[in-house]
């Protein structure tokens, strides 16, 4: 059984990296397309050692694909999302736009699989916000464990959060640096060079930021409502990899040594954790990797049943592209989609 896949969003951040996890995993697929803005029309991109030609969204029938991976933000996903879904084409979603709608399932599959069988009401499945992936998938074992009551959580997100533009205001800037040329500033609000940015997504009423607030709204959907959780989210000069210092207030007692072995065994955790000069992940090394990778785990004696902890992924990977391929896998190993075309 084989699936004709859409990626839209091909020549993107995550769309690309998309095209490189369907290929790596063996997704099971008869054709992939990839698609993109009139911009894009007829550039090339890699599908393994294949080349595509990338063809433009609004001039594409997706009568006869199957899977949707829609990676292109959140104006175009509003716009063809439900179109692309009436036509019988399963939609998954990396933009915030239907990660909040009570009729889309918002799935990370280690931590609410089974909330995926509501797909079918809009045939639009939510991948969450890059942030918000990685630090469900540690809380989710250690919620079972000793029930969260409160989540306070830094991040330390990377340019490549922000697209391509991010990634190369970077770039450019540094080396506007080291040049002693002008700086110019044009994605973020200030110079990301050399400095960091507390501020990601747009100002609310109360003072925090969306990206913040997401934070709260994706782990109560997902996880349990009843945690509480306080984020701030900053921007780093790192280019791929998001970090987060985290400290968890739990209800019931938990040592370091328990969330450790209970995150050893965790499924999509990786255990890194030495006392010792380098015995931690950073998120240079987390680039490229699936795991997301948890360090630092120590008991904080400031608070009834507390730990703090340091975690790490990739956000291109598990916090979008490889968390938007397990879905569609999910998809597959449910029954929950068949090809349109049958194989000759
Ligand atoms: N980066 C992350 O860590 C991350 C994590 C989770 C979710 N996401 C979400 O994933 C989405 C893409 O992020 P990204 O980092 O890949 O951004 P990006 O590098 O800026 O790429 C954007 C992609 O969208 C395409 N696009 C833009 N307008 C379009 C249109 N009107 N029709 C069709 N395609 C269009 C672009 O095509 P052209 O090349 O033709 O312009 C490009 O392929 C966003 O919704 C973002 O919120 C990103």
């Amino acid at each position: 059984m084989s699936f004709k896949v859409a990626v839209v969003g091909a020549t993107g951040n995550v769309g690309r990296e998309m095209l490189n996890i369907l290929e790596e995993r063996g997704f099971p697929v008869s054709e992939v397309v990839a698609l993109a803005s009139r911009r894009s029309q007829g550039t090339e991109v890699s599908f393994g050692d294949r080349t595509l030609k990338v063809k433009t969204l609004d001039q594409y029938d997706f009568s006869d694909t199957d899977i949707c991976i829609m990676s292109a933000g959140g104006n175009v996903s509003k716009e063809w999302s439900p179109k692309i879904g009436k036509q019988g084409c399963v939609v998954i979603d990396n933009s915030s736009a239907f990660r909040y709608d009570q009729d889309v399932p918002l799935i990370v599959p280690e931590v609410n699989p089974d909330a995926i069988s509501l797909f079918a009401r809009k045939n639009i499945i939510a991948n969450p916000n890059c942030s918000t992936a990685q630090l469900v998938v540690a809380l989710k074992p250690l919620h079972d464990f000793a029930t969260i009551k409160r989540v306070v959580v830094a991040t330390y997100q990377s340019v490549s959060g922000a697209g391509k533009e991010g990634m190369d205001e970077l770039f450019t800037q540094t080396r506007a640096v080291f040049v002693a040329d002008q700086v110019d500033v044009k994605k973020f609000t200030k110079r990301i060079a050399f400095n960091v940015i507390p501020h990601i997504d747009v100002f609310l009423d109360d003072g925090f930021t969306k990206e913040e607030w997401k934070m709260v709204a994706e782990t109560k959907k997902m996880l349990d409502p009843k945690i509480k959780l306080t984020a701030t989210c900053v921007r780093v000069p790192v280019f791929i990899g998001h970090s987060e210092a985290v400290n968890i207030e739990f209800e019931k007692p938990i040592t370091a040594d328990e969330a450790r072995d209970i995150l050893r065994e965790a499924p999509g955790c990786q255990v890194l954790d030495k006392r010792e000069d380098g015995g931690y992940i950073t998120p240079l090394e987390s680039a490229g990797e699936d795991a997301t990778f948890i360090s630092r785990i120590r008991e904080d004696s400031t608070i009834d049943n507390g730990l703090s902890m340091w975690i790490v992924s990739d956000n291109l990977r598990k916090g979008a592209a490889l968390n938007a391929v397990q879905i569609a896998e999910l998809l597959v190993e449910r029954g929950l989609i068949q090809p349109k075309k049958k194989a000759a």
